[in-house]
């Protein structure tokens, strides 16, 4: 057994963070990175859930917390991350490469979860920035589409490039053997910025407001009979999209209090 192993068997006995190990980095822009790591044994979490992640930083756990962007059925997670300059963790995280060894805390938790919204008809993932990492999960958790008969995924950037992980996750799941004929005709990628040319321009409140994002997806706006949503990207952002759901007549709903939508920060801005 080598020591790696051996850490990593006592780590899990205990309730602090395990250690695991870095399988994959891509760097999309020089602000925005995603990486796979390894996935400790009997590490349960619901599509959409967030967990304290970080590095040894002087002998210490330095963690934030992050979004699994992997689908509760990969063996492996996945992570989609800014890099803040300066930033305490950022700022050496943006540096893994594969084989490095990352810490994971033990409990996910969260509400951008199936669990939190009431039956509907319409799933609304509406994004912004890495905002998208937990609907990456969602989008490809094949519960969600027994519970919803259409999935639509927002994820608005300020620019292009920025689109990168949204739009190519997207694509492999579109031509997953085993996923691409589950999400056909029922999953809506709707990609839009704000501070670039591109086919679609403008901020998603823009969008919902002058009826552009349900003429695109074929749908009529905002019901709180059908439609339920699930919001994440910074706090700004937040509150304005929530403030539209409202007045759509749309609640929100909690773990313990499922209703028409959920919110949750973006984390690590
Ligand atoms: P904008 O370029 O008009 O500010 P950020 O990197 O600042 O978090 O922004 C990510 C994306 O979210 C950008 O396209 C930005 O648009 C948009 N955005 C910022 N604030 C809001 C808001 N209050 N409501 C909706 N979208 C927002």
């Amino acid at each position: 057994m080598n020591e790696n192993v051996t850490l990593k068997t006592k780590k899990a006995a205990g309730n602090g963070p395990t250690e695991e190990q870095v399988l994959s980095v891509h760097h999309w822009t020089k602000d925005l990175f995603s990486f796979k790591t390894t996935r400790p044994d009997g590490f349960r979490f619901r599509s959409g859930e967030f967990i304290m992640l970080g590095l040894q930083v002087d002998g210490k756990p330095l963690m934030r917390a992050y979004s699994v962007a992997s689908p509760n059925w990969d063996e492996e997670l996945e992570f989609f991350s800014i890099k803040v300059p300066d930033g305490p963790l950022t700022s050496r995280l943006q540096n893994i490469v594969p084989g490095d060894t990352i810490m994971l805390g033990r409990k996910p938790v969260g509400t951008l979860v199936l669990d939190a919204l009431k039956p509907g008809k319409n799933l609304y993932l509406l994004s912004t920035g890495t905002g998208f990492a937990p609907f990456a999960s969602i989008v490809r958790d094949p519960e969600t589409y027994e519970k919803f008969e259409r999935v639509i995924v927002t994820h608005t950037c300020r620019e292009i490039a920025e689109l990168g992980y949204s739009k190519q996750t997207i694509e492999e799941l579109r031509n997953n053997e085993f996923l691409g004929e589950m999400v056909d005709g029922k999953l809506f990628y709707f990609d839009s910025v704000t501070r670039e040319a591109h086919d679609r321009v403008g901020r998603i409140t823009t969008l919902i407001e002058n009826g552009g994002l349900f003429e695109a997806v074929g749908l009529e706006p905002f019901n709180p009979e059908v439609d339920r949503g699930m919001i994440c990207g910074s706090t700004a952002m937040l509150q304005d999209t929530k403030a539209l759901l409202e007045k759509a007549g749309l609640t929100e709903g909690s773990n313990a209090s499922p209703a028409e939508f959920v919110i949750e920060k973006a984390f690590v801005t």
